[in-house]
């Protein structure tokens, strides 16, 4: 190994079941799966959608919404996040967040945030003073929690990396 070699751990944990987390985020985890139904997704077929719960208890939700022009289209996770902030402007903070999706007529499956969303969803947490709690499925049908949306991307662009406006 060389001698400037450096490890990085990412620390979640894995729950066998959705029993197993607290009754909010049962919650947020089951409106997650519900908004599946809500996505629109003719193209790929694959439904996705994303809870957040605020600490005032409210949740909101969003869906992919597909587009016959395929990247003009959104993931669900930056639906859910720019929806909430846009309409909602000093909403109460996300205290959680659950993904799901599923084939349009199949089992719910694994719902790993792409690149571009964990890019935007580390944003949000930065801008509230607590950390978002991640909920998210498995491929092997397991829960993974994470404790805060930083551990899913590490060495992430941030404003602290642009010049002073
Ligand atoms: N998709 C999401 O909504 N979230 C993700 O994290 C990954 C992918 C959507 C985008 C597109 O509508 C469909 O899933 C297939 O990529």
């Amino acid at each position: 190994m060389a001698r400037n070699s450096r490890q990085q751990l990412i620390t979640f944990e894995e729950l066998d079941s959705a029993t197993e987390l607290t009754p909010s985020e049962q919650a947020t985890w089951q409106a997650a799966r519900d908004a599946t139904d809500q996505a629109y997704a003719p193209y790929s077929g694959f439904h996705v959608g994303a809870a957040l719960l605020l600490a005032d208890g409210t949740i909101f939700k969003g869906t992919n919404q597909e587009n016959a022009a395929y990247p003009s289209g959104l993931c669900a996770e930056r639906t859910a996040l720019f929806g909430l902030a846009a309409s909602q402007p000093g909403h109460a903070p996300i205290v959680a967040m659950a993904v799901a999706a599923r084939p349009s007529h199949g089992e719910f499956g694994a719902a790993f945030p792409c690149g571009a969303c964990r890019q935007v969803m580390l944003e949000y947490e930065s801008r509230q003073s607590q950390p978002i709690p991640l909920l998210l499925p498995s491929r092997n049908g397991t829960i993974l929690r994470f404790s805060t949306l930083a551990t899913l991307m590490p060495f992430n662009f941030s404003a602290d990396d642009l010049p002073p406006a």
